[in-house]
């Protein structure tokens, strides 16, 4: 259907790969594509710049209503203390209910979009007609984010990267509002033993096989 935009749907845990295959696809395609992780590290960063309290509902919602997605700047929200800032802000429902509300919005851009996070199969679009689910082992993710951090020149350790991760897919897939899972209809994607062309093939079968329905 020309009409109706084309979505495709990808979840997965922190550092498996997703946001890059998400931007490769996005390119391939010519889809508009929306990290929405930094839809929450935007919320969580602008109450830190603020000294807002991370743990008051009202006022996260608040800022969550205000979002602007053109706005949203990947290098600025990249930062740890953001990424678990945002963890945290990730957990109330009200901050949820805003922020999926713009992100289905943005997912009717035509012709298509990628939308990549933790409940975008689940709940922000439930009926995408492609929906993946990218993971790799805890220990294949921390030495990515390992190597990624120190060709950056920021110091790290790799044990220390490893836990932060645990209790990072800890806190995303036990809490209560949209935990991270696989949609019953998703396909798996374990990119432990592939590399970043590898899943982008694999994606792209898949993707193929759904437009030519
Ligand atoms: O993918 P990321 O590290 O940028 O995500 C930051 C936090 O936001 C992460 O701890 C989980 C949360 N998040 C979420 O709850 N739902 C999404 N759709 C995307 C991210």
């Amino acid at each position: 259907m020309q009409n109706q935009a084309f979505i495709i749907a990808i979840d997965g845990p922190a550092a498996s790969g997703k946001g890059t295959l998400a931007r490769n696809l996005a390119r391939h395609y010519g889809f508009n594509h929306l990290d929405t992780g930094l839809t929450y590290r935007a919320v969580a960063k602008a109450l830190i710049d603020k000294g807002l309290p991370l743990d008051d509902e009202a006022i996260a919602a608040g800022i969550a209503q205000e979002l602007d997605l053109k706005g949203l700047d990947r290098t600025l929200l990249s930062a740890h203390n953001i990424g678990e800032a945002a963890s945290k802000v990730a957990v109330m429902p009200q901050v949820r209910h805003a922020l999926v509300e713009a992100q289905r919005k943005f997912a009717q851009n035509l012709p298509g979009t990628v939308l990549d996070g933790r409940d975008i199969g689940t709940v922000v679009c439930p009926d995408a007609p492609v929906k993946l689910y990218i993971t790799a082992s805890a220990e294949v993710r921390a030495e990515r984010r390992f190597n990624e951090m120190r060709a950056n020149n920021v110091n790290a350790d790799y044990n220390a990267v490893l836990d932060d991760l645990r209790r990072r897919d800890e806190r995303d897939m036990k809490r209560s509002a949209s935990p991270l899972k696989p949609a019953h209809d998703a396909h798996l994607i374990d990119t432990s033993k592939m590399d970043i062309e590898a899943a982008f093939l694999e994606a792209k079968k898949l993707i193929d096989a759904a437009l030519r329905n």
